[in-house]
């Protein structure tokens, strides 16, 4: 076998060129794909080139050896940033030439049959109605310590308000704490304000559990908390915050409300708040009649809960609120038996549930 004719320099160089013209040519994603494989595959040029590297002197393996590795390297950027320019392009001509008619009606199917649940719709309402107020969204954990869950929403233990609120008790911990279920959304009040310096304006949306059950009543339960901390917020702003939800809520140009003296232990003074309302038959009607529906407890934050988180209550007031989503969504759609909120019975979600692309806002309307 007579010896092979090694490549020169100038060999290479031309090789090079050659294969970086190939590649500024190729013209779509196929043609590059052809060109790598002809360059850098096994039976490849370069590949090829490599395999001369045995016949060579070692003195000269090692710079020949450099200069196709470079040569290897060149053209692999090349073919990367080809490929990257292609792709572009193609996706750009797709993009110009793919059109979806947005219009079109929703196909029969899954999200056709799916429906959201009035209690979902009722927390996009109001969290759309808060947020349109200038309010953000608060969260805190379902599994609260007894300490966020009352002590520092000044009920102490023994205080009788813990036994009002039927509180399911986790087991007793080494340290003697223990945890709960937390029996409503105040707690959320509390971590809001240590994580944040004031001004504060949020609304904490969520889970809630007490040991009841009726018609009217169960284990869990949803509420909406709302929480407004700054250095001159006064009742004033609490009635009007509160008359402006309500009547973006039930849709209707008077709501009227009536505050009556309460006491909660984490407001100071305290009140609950009624709308007027009236029945006939199994029609409710609100805004008008004689008859008045409690739907939400309300009041100015107390000075101790201030202290609690590391206010200064002498610098800063506010006020908060309480309302049962449940039960709102109950008023505004007419479902009269809580329980079947929860029953998972698909022939109730289809006659009260609301479709999918049903996105409540206020310019829209909440509930159309
Ligand atoms: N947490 C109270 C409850 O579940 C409701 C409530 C009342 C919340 C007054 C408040 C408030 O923020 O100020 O019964």
């Amino acid at each position: 076998m007579g010896k092979a004719v090694l490549p020169s320099t100038s060999d290479l160089t031309t090789l090079e060129t050659d294969i970086l013209q190939e590649i500024a040519e190729a013209h779509d994603l196929n043609a590059l794909e052809n060109t790598r494989v002809a360059a850098l595959g096994k039976k490849g040029r370069i590949s090829a080139l490599m395999k001369t590297l045995g016949q060579m002197a070692p003195e000269e393996r090692k710079a020949f050896g450099q200069s196709v590795n470079k040569i290897k390297l060149t053209v692999s950027e090349a073919l990367d940033m080809r490929k990257a320019d292609l792709a572009h392009a193609a996706m750009s001509e797709r993009l110009a030439t793919e059109r979806a008619d947005i219009t079109l009606p929703v196909r029969p199917g899954a999200l056709n049959d799916g429906r959201i649940h009035p209690v979902s719709q009722v927390m996009d309402e109001i969290t759309e109605i808060f947020a349109d107020m200038g309010f953000s969204i608060a969260e805190g954990p379902e599994i609260e310590t007894d300490d966020y869950n009352f002590t520092k929403l000044n009920i102490p233990k023994e205080h009788p308000a813990r036994q009002e609120h039927d509180t399911f008790y986790l087991a007793d911990r080494d340290d003697g704490t223990r945890l709960v279920l937390r029996t409503h959304t105040s707690p959320v009040q509390i971590r809001t304000m240590e994580a944040n310096d004031p001004p504060i304006r949020v609304i904490a949306p969520g889970r809630v559990y007490r040991c009841d059950s009726d018609q009217t009543h169960t284990p869990m339960f949803h509420q909406v908390e709302g929480l407004v901390i700054d250095e001159d917020t006064h009742m004033g702003h609490l009635k009007w915050v509160l008359e402006e939800f309500a009547k973006s809520f039930f849709e209707i140009d008077n709501v009227e409300m009536r505050f009556r003296a309460s006491h909660f232990p984490f407001t100071e003074p305290s009140m609950e708040v009624d709308i007027r309302y009236s029945k006939r038959g199994d029609e409710l009607r609100i805004g008008e009649g004689d008859d008045w529906m409690e739907i939400l407890g309300c009041g100015m934050v107390h000075p101790k809960v201030l202290e609690h988180v590391g206010y200064d209550p002498k610098k800063l007031q506010g006020f908060a609120f309480g309302v049962g989503i449940d039960r709102l969504a109950m008023l505004k759609y007419g479902m009269p038996d809580l329980r079947a909120f929860f029953a998972a019975d698909l022939r109730w979600l289809k006659h009260y549930g609301f479709r999918t692309f049903d996105v409540p806002t206020l310019a829209g309307g909440l509930s159309s």
